[in-house]
Formats: structure tokens, C-alpha cells, sequence
């Protein structure tokens, strides 16, 4: 697969910016959809990998670039692996209408509580897609595996990080260095798989 030109299928500037440094020690020159006026379309699909997938194909047939996308979320099992593909919108207050995720956290307790469990395990998915415009696909799966504790600590992150506490470690990902999460999280796996993959085969 040919990876010098890369479109990143997403209008987020701190994915495409952590992506472009991620890749950029493998002489890969990155894009963003935002730069290449691409729409972003509707994430459909109900599954990480069927949402990924359909974000990188859009950007592969309208820019004729090979084009990574990625799509992540939380799972908590007690919760059947809610609020997994719905990570963004568990955030969206009806009331205010805004993404607030102290709202989102809130939701994640109040459910585990109804259900009076003492299981507060869950992980961060992320999964990547990258697609050829001629139709070559490629899926990475990573995860990082914790439990969660409330109330949300740390001012680190961003979404559920300061109620996710990784397997081994005590404190949340909102209150771990950043530079610490960026080596164990989701995003981290899933990277190492693609590049093990295309760049070291
Ligand atoms: P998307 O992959 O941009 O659709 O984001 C999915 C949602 O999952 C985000 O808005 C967050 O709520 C959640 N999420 C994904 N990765 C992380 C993470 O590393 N920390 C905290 N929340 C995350």
C-alpha cells in the first residue's frame, strides 16, 4: 500500500495534528479532510469498525487518496458495552444542547447504580480504517482496559478520561501525564498496529 500522501478522514485538528505526529517518522505526508474541503458523513453504522470504514471510504472516493479514519469510544461491560458507539452523543444535554461530559460521566453512574452492580469494568476502543481509492481495506483494533471510579478526577483529556483508570495503574487517565496515556491508550494500540503492519512487513 502506498502511504506517502494520507488523507485523515476527520474535521477534529487535534486527531489529524496527533496522527501527522505519529506517522511523520515514516515519511508520511498528512491531509485532513477539513484542508481538502471534504464533507464528513454520518456516522450510520453500527459498530466502530462499519463507522470507520465508512468515514475512510468517503474520503478515499472523493479525494482519490488513500485515507485513514478512526472512530472510538467507551465500553462498559456491566453496561452491555453502552455507551460504545454513542461515546459522543451520551454527552449531548437535552437541556442545554451542548456536549458536556460531566452530563455523559453522570449517565455512565447513574446507570450502574440502578443496576446495583459492583462490575465497573470497561475499555477504550479505538478502531482504524484505511482504504486505497481502488478499494484495498485494512482494519487496526486497539484497546486499553480499566475500571472506572467515581467522582471524575483530573483535569488531564478530555471526554471519560477522569472517571477511566487503565489496568495496573491507580490514578485516572484525567489526571495521568499526557504523554503517559498517549503511550497506553486505545489510540496508542490501534497505531501500533497499523504500523507493525504497513511499515514493517
Ligand atoms: P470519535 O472517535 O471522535 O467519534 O469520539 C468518540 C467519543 O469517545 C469521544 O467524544 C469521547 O467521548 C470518547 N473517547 C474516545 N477516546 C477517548 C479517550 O481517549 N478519552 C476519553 N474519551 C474518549
Amino acid at each position: 500500500m502506498n502511504l506517502q500522501n494520507l488523507v485523515i478522514a476527520t474535521h477534529n485538528k487535534g486527531k489529524v495534528r496527533e496522527i501527522n505526529d505519529l506517522l511523520a517518522p515514516f515519511g508520511v505526508k498528512v491531509k485532513s479532510a477539513l484542508d481538502m474541503d471534504l464533507p464528513e458523513p454520518e456516522e450510520t453504522e453500527n459498530s466502530f469498525a462499519g463507522n470507520a470504514l465508512l468515514k475512510a471510504r468517503a474520503a478515499a472516493s472523493v479525494s482519490g487518496m488513500t485515507a485513514l479514519a478512526d472512530d472510538s469510544g467507551l465500553e462498559v461491560f456491566a453496561l452491555g458495552g453502552e455507551p460504545g458507539i454513542y461515546s459522543a452523543r451520551w454527552a449531548e444535554n437535552p437541556e442545554t444542547k451542548i456536549r458536556d461530559f460531566a452530563f455523559a460521566m453522570n449517565k455512565v453512574k447513574n446507570r450502574l447504580e440502578a443496576l446495583k452492580t459492583s462490575d465497573y469494568s470497561a475499555r477504550f476502543v479505538c478502531v482504524l480504517a484505511l482504504v486505497t481509492p481502488d478499494g484495498e481495506e485494512q482494519i487496526f483494533e486497539g484497546e486499553v482496559r480499566g475500571h472506572l471510579e467515581f467522582p471524575p478526577r483530573g483535569e488531564n483529556g478530555f471526554g471519560y478520561d477522569p472517571i477511566f483508570v487503565a489496568n495496573g495503574e491507580t490514578i485516572t487517565f484525567g489526571e495521568m501525564d499526557p504523554a503517559k496515556k498517549h503511550e497506553m491508550s486505545h489510540r496508542a494500540d490501534a497505531f501500533k498496529k497499523l504500523v507493525n503492519s504497513v511499515f514493517k512487513s
